[in-house]
């Protein structure tokens, strides 16, 4: 019944005088936007809008290496050329950090040396793991230079609401920041949002590529519960974080007295400046454990799913919705894990430990020309060497192993085929065994 099409009293995405104005401007303002957009096909189209905005085919984008696979498409919608900086890397909790100032920093000059200028820098902050990079010292880096930055702000809709909780990306100077309303705010999925601020960005332009990249359909549904959500934290925002923010504390520290079990908190990525509160990655590495395995745990024996379940840690994020029969469910949950870790070891299941390989890539094609170059199939076993033609992606987190046009290396080859083997799923390979990789014919 509420599901409606475009009716002239409901306004249009894409040219709104009404409703769809008013809620989008409402938005911008308590967002701290000078213009905000909604997007229904998630921080995806945003990002993808933001790229293709602000770089040409053949453009230099700076961005990490782990950025979210929707960043990836980008490079192939818009024709713009990476410029990687490899993030921090923790190996003892494989995970990835943000980008770091003086990493941005060298990129630029590195560009600059080759004759090149940046057209747009993006960082992903806070990252899935909810580790967060000086936006305001890389703002300031980006906008000495008149170039725009680009935030993957998809886990900080929260944020910059009250002094516990980070500062959000637009408070920090980011020229476009994209936010999953639908992950840690409460509209429904697929529902996210695109902010700007500053007068670096072409408006018509940011507004030109949404209209390309979204429905001409877009869900009424969707739309309104965007301005729900923005309802939702406007009638209380430096407060409505409060009780998930206590439990989040309650349960770090119950869950940091049990025995063998590590909780990943500031300033363990010692170059960044903050970890979202809201976010619980927990380790067992004392006890010898995977992620994987604590996952299969805490799922069979108490019905607990995660978030995301990573090498060495599984991570669950606190947020409106949680209440204090979830952080005791949880705390036990853990307990028994930890319990019970003495009985796995015995049946055979021991710590692995392997480092992600992204600090060896090398790049034979750009995204776009490899995205679209002729491919074949070879046997996995012959792929070392070869120029990578699909991207290939553990999810979650997403953050791709391999993007069309690199050269396959045999860390990679091996780490993909680690995590399979400890039930990671791996999306984007056409071959969903990994018996065989799809390679371009250079
Ligand atoms: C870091 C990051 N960026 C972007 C996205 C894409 O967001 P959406 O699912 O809203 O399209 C995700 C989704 O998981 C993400 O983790």
């Amino acid at each position: 019944m509420h599901d409606l099409p475009e009716l002239p009293e409901l306004d249009n995405l894409f040219c709104p005088e009404g409703p769809i104005l008013e809620a989008q401007q409402q938005a911008a303002k308590l967002f701290g936007a000078s213009e905000t957009w909604f997007l229904v096909g998630g921080t995806t189209c945003g990002i993808q809008a933001a790229i293709m905005a602000t770089c040409s085919p053949g453009d230099h984008i700076i961005l990490p290496r782990n950025s979210h696979i929707s960043v990836i498409s980008a490079l192939v919608i818009s024709g713009a050329i990476p410029k990687y900086i490899m993030p921090e890397y923790d190996s003892n909790w494989d995970i990835a950090g943000g980008v770091t100032p003086s990493q941005v920093d060298r990129a630029i000059e590195d560009l600059e040396m080759e004759g090149q200028k940046a057209s747009a820098v993006l960082v992903t902050s806070p990252t899935y793991h909810g580790i967060c990079s000086d936006l305001r010292e890389i703002s300031q880096i980006c906008h000495a230079k008149g170039i725009p930055l680009i935030v993957d702000e998809a886990h900080g809709a929260h944020f910059g609401f009250q002094p516990q909780l980070p500062l959000s990306a637009l408070q920090q100077g980011a020229d476009l920041a994209v936010q999953s309303t639908h992950k840690v705010l409460c509209s429904l999925t697929q529902s996210s949002m695109l902010h700007m601020s500053g007068n670096i960005i072409d408006r018509e332009m940011v507004c030109r590529c949404l209209q390309t990249l979204q429905s001409t359909s877009p869900s009424y549904l969707l739309l309104a519960s965007l301005d729900a959500a923005r309802a939702q934290l406007s009638d209380n925002p430096d407060k409505i974080f409060n009780r998930a923010i206590d439990l989040a504390y309650q349960a770090k520290s119950k869950i940091n007295k049990i025995s063998g079990i590590s909780i990943l908190e500031f300033p363990m990525f010692s170059n960044f400046p903050a970890i979202d509160p809201l976010r619980l990655t927990i380790g067992f590495q004392q006890l010898g454990l995977s992620g994987y395995e604590a996952d299969e745990t805490i799922y069979k024996n108490h019905n607990i799913v995660c978030e995301l379940v990573g090498n060495q840690s599984i991570t669950f994020v606190i947020n409106l919705g949680t209440c204090e029969d979830d952080i005791e469910r949880l705390v036990s949950g853990i307990d028994d894990v930890s319990s019970f870790a003495s009985i796995l070891r015995i049946e055979g299941r021991s710590k692995f430990s392997v480092s992600a390989p992204f600090p060896d890539v090398k790049t034979s094609l750009n995204p776009r020309d490899a995205f679209f170059s002729k491919k074949r199939r070879e046997n996995i076993k012959e792929c070392v060497g070869k120029v990578c033609g699909e991207l290939i992606c553990p999810y979650p987190p997403g953050i791709p192993v391999m993007i069309p046009g690199e050269i396959i290396s045999e860390e990679v080859l091996d780490y993909l085929l680690h995590l399979k083997s400890k039930g990671a799923s791996i999306s984007g390979a056409s071959d969903p065994k990994l018996s065989s990789l799809l390679v371009c014919n250079v």
